[in-house]
C-alpha cells in the first residue's frame, strides 16, 4: 500500500554534506521524496518531537544535538514507506546496522545516527503535520 513517512537528516549528516548521498540511498530504495526543506529546530520543537524519550538519560543530549545545526526534514512516499524506510535506515546503533543501510554507511554513533524515520503510520501522520503544511507536499 502506498503510504508516507517522515524523515529527518540529522545534524551530524547535514554538517558533513551527506544530504545528497543519503537521498541517493532513499531514492534507490524506491522511496520518493515528495517534500523537503532545511530548517533549524527550536528547542521547544525538539523537546516536543522527542517527548516520548523525556525520561531517558540521553534526552538532554538528544535535544542539544538536534538543535545544534540545521536538519533536513522530508516526507517520503512509497509502498510500505514506514517499514521500508526503517529498513533502509538500519538499527539505531550503527554497530548493529546491516550493510548498505544509511546508519551503517554514515552514522557516527548511537546518538549521532544521521537519520530519523517514523516508527508507525500514526506517528508518521503526526510528525508530517508537525513540520509540513499539506500544500508543501507534492506527491
Ligand atoms: P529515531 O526516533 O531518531 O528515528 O531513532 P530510533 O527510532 O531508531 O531510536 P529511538 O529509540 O526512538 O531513539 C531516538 C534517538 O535518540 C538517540 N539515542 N541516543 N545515547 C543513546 O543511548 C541513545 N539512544 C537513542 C538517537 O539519536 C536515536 O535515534
Ligand atoms: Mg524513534
Amino acid at each position: 500500500m502506498t503510504e508516507r513517512t517522515f524523515s529527518i537528516i540529522k545534524p551530524d549528516a547535514t554538517r558533513r554534506n551527506l544530504t545528497g548521498a543519503i537521498n541517493a540511498v532513499i531514492e534507490k530504495a524506491g522511496l520518493r521524496i515528495v517534500a523537503q526543506k532545511r530548517i533549524k529546530m527550536s528547542r521547544a520543537l525538539a523537546e516536543e518531537f522527542y517527548g516520548v524519550h523525556k525520561e531517558r538519560p540521553f534526552f538532554g543530549e538528544l535535544v542539544e544535538f538536534m538543535t545544534s545545526e540545521p536538519v533536513v526534514v522530508q516526507v517520503l512516499e512509497g509502498d510500505n514507506a514506514v517499514a521500508k524506510y526503517r529498513e533502509v535506515m538500519g538499527a539505531t546503533n550503527p554497530a548493529n546496522a546491516d550493510e548498505g543501510t544509511i546508519r551503517k554507511l554514515f552514522a557516527v554513533n548511537v546518538g549521532e545516527n544521521s537519520v530519523h524515520g517514523s516508527d508507525s503510520q500514526d506517528n508518521a501522520a503526526i510528525e508530517i503535520a508537525q513540520f509540513f503544511k499539506a500544500e508543501e507536499i507534492v506527491g
